[in-house]
Formats: structure tokens, C-alpha cells, sequence
């Protein structure tokens, strides 16, 4: 008799569970925790997380960066730097959105984000179309996690599932942007140890890194490489002769901090394996991009050539790598709340 109640009571707990899965994509069993109130809790993201209050989400972020790229082709490269700044700070929860307030210190002027980041009122416009249709249901984070994507999409890169159902903060952290986003003049030691901190490994650094294949960096971003690697006032000597002589004519000594150059030269709008062959020709342009090849740390030189071999293998662990990103730390269930406006909290 006991066996038989006990069989019932678990039939009726797997029933409840079973609904609650299907009413509520993301829905799981995990009960774990982190210790932080971040979600390794009872929700975890799943790709269909829209399915039934939001089945158009993704048609509206493609058609919003469609039109934009079509007049910005540099703004597919933006989004997908500011998905990374999102993720590398408290997790990928939306806090680079965040403007300033009474209860806010924004991340937007931290040193990575200042006079660099963009595409913020590309994510705003696409907020306010998602709340025309959906309102208060699909998150900042997911935008930023789904413009990724697209970006990468539509500059001729890998597609992949996306894990979503992220919420976002209720808080930002200027410090944590200047403590955890790698500085372009980091040492190889220096990028994966920040990598690690995040989850990631050596596999992803060198394929995330991979993004530089889009995108452009400003002068004082490389400048150090150009006139003063190690305090000699000699240039970066792996840089290869032609390509900085053209640098220099663009970015000079002193002044034109802000005068950007294409990290990608070959091909700055095209997501393709191009940056990892430029980097064996001497021609990667930020210190962190060199130090992956010439960095004599674990087996990352191997991976560069490889990737530049080899495009298909970049583009499924990119794929990876940034599903990967996209977990980090999220908020989710109960934790943190969808925004109405990206830039406050509600
Ligand atoms: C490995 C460490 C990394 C370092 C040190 C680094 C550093 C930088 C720097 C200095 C710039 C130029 C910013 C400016 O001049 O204003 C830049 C641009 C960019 N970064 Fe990274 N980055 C790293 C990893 C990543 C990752 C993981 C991603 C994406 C997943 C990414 C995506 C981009 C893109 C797409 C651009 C071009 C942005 C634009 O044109 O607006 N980077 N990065």
C-alpha cells in the first residue's frame, strides 16, 4: 500500500512538472544555484524560450538590422562587441545598457566602453518595436544575445541555435567593465586568465577573437605597437613592414587617438577566416589579435593556423564559443525583470 502512494505521488509530481516544461519553455529540474541569486536555478535558457509570447521576436531584430547594416555596414561589428561587453560584466544580463541614475553608475563610460561602444539606439529601436508587439516580454539581454547572432548572420558568418530566456539587472558595474573586459594591449597570459574568470577557455579566446575578422579599432587602441612596444620607442617587431608603414601614415605619434582603422583589412565587413590568415602574415592589428599566434602560452598558436586553414572549423566553434558567451552568469526565472526601456530599469 505505502509502494503504491509513493508510486502515485511520484506519477503526479512528474505530471505537474511535465505541464509546467510545457507552459513555460525553460522550465527544468536543476534546482542549483550558484550562491549568487544567479541562475543555475530552476530556469535555464532554451532557444524556443518565445515560442508562444513572442513567435516573432527574431523576424524583428533581422528586419531592424537589415535596414541599419544596409546604410552602417560597421553597426553588424558594433553589435556583436556590445553582446561580449554585456556578458563579460555580471553576466550576460543587459547592464552596459544602462544609463546613469540616482541608483545607476553606467558602464558606458568605463575605459573598454568609452567613445568606443556602439549601437546602442539600434537595440532601442528594436526594444520599442518588441514592445509594440510583445510588451514587457522579451528581455535587453536577449536582444543583445539575438543581435549577436544576427549580426554575425548577416555579415556572411555562422548561424547557430540561441539559447534565451535571460532577464535583465536591476544593477551595472563600472568596475567590473574595467576589471574584466581585456585591455587590446593584454599579454596572452594576461587574456586567458580573464577568459577563464568568465567560464572560458583557450579555445574560446582565440575563437571569439575570431570577431575581429569585422570591425574597426581607433589609433590609441594600437598606437603602443606603432611607436613605443616596449618602452624602446621601437615598433612591435612582428608587425609585418608595409602594413605598418600604412598605419603609421593613419595613425600618428601624438594626436588622431580616435582615427579608426579596420581590424581586418582584407575584408572588414565580411565575417570570414581572413583576420586568423592575417595575423600569420604579421598583419593583425591589435596587440591581443598578435600574442595569440607569437604568445607562447598553451596551444592557441595551433588554433590560428588551424582557423586560418580551415573556415568551416572557425565557423562551428564559433557557433560554440558564443552560445558559450551567451550563458554566462544570465538572470533568470525570477531573477532580475524585462525592462520596458533598455536604458533604466522599470
Ligand atoms: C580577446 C580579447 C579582446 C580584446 C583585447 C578586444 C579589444 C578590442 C578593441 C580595443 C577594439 C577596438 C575598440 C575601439 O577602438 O574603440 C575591439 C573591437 C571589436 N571587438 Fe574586440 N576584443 C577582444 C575580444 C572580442 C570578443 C570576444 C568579441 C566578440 C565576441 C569582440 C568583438 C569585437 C568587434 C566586433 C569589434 C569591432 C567593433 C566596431 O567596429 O564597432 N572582441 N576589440
Amino acid at each position: 500500500m505505502a509502494f503504491l502512494s509513493v508510486s502515485f505521488g511520484v506519477v503526479v509530481v512528474f505530471f505537474l512538472f511535465s505541464t509546467l516544461s510545457i507552459a513555460f519553455p525553460g522550465f527544468s529540474f536543476n534546482w542549483g544555484s550558484d550562491g549568487n541569486g544567479r541562475s543555475v536555478g530552476s530556469f535555464h535558457l532554451t532557444p524556443e524560450f518565445y515560442q508562444y509570447s513572442c513567435p516573432q521576436v527574431n523576424d524583428i531584430v533581422m528586419s531592424v538590422l537589415e535596414q541599419v547594416t544596409a546604410k552602417d555596414p560597421r553597426m553588424a561589428a558594433s553589435l556583436l562587441r556590445l553582446h561580449f561587453h554585456d556578458c563579460f560584466v555580471q553576466g550576460c544580463d543587459g547592464s552596459v545598457l544602462l544609463d546613469d541614475s540616482t541608483t545607476i553608475i553606467s558602464e558606458k563610460q568605463s575605459n573598454p566602453n568609452r567613445k568606443s561602444i556602439r549601437g546602442f539606439e539600434v537595440i532601442n529601436e528594436i526594444k520599442a518595436k518588441l514592445e509594440e508587439v510583445c510588451p514587457l516580454t522579451v528581455s535587453c539581454a536577449d536582444i543583445l544575445a539575438l543581435a549577436a547572432r544576427g549580426s554575425t548572420v548577416l555579415s556572411g558568418g555562422p548561424y547557430w541555435e540561441l539559447p534565451l530566456g535571460r532577464k535583465d539587472s536591476k544593477t551595472a558595474s563600472l568596475n567590473g567593465s574595467n576589471r574584466n573586459i581585456p585591455p587590446p594591449n593584454s599579454t596572452l597570459q594576461n587574456l586567458i586568465q580573464l577568459f577563464n574568470r568568465q567560464g572560458l577557455d583557450e579555445i574560446d579566446l582565440v575563437t571569439l577573437s575570431g570577431s575581429h575578422t569585422i570591425g574597426m579599432a581607433r589609433c590609441v587602441t594600437f598606437k603602443q605597437r606603432l611607436y613605443n612596444q616596449n618602452g624602446n620607442n621601437q615598433p612591435d617587431e612582428t608587425l609585418e613592414r608595409t602594413y605598418y608603414h600604412g598605419l603609421t601614415s593613419v595613425c600618428p605619434k601624438s594626436g588622431g587617438d580616435n582615427i579608426i582603422s579596420p581590424l581586418d583589412l582584407a575584408s572588414p565587413t565580411k565575417f570570414d577566416n581572413t583576420y586568423f590568415k592575417l595575423i600569420i602574415l604579421g598583419k593583425g592589428l591589435l596587440n591581443s589579435d598578435e600574442v595569440l599566434l607569437t604568445g607562447n602560452v598553451g596551444n592557441t598558436m595551433n588554433l590560428v593556423r588551424s582557423y586560418a586553414e580551415d573556415e568551416v572549423l572557425f565557423f562551428n566553434r564559433f557557433a560554440i564559443s558564443m552560445v558559450k558567451l551567451g550563458n554566462i552568469s544570465p538572470l533568470t526565472g525570477q531573477n532580475g525583470e524585462v525592462r520596458k526601456n533598455c536604458r533604466r530599469v522599470n
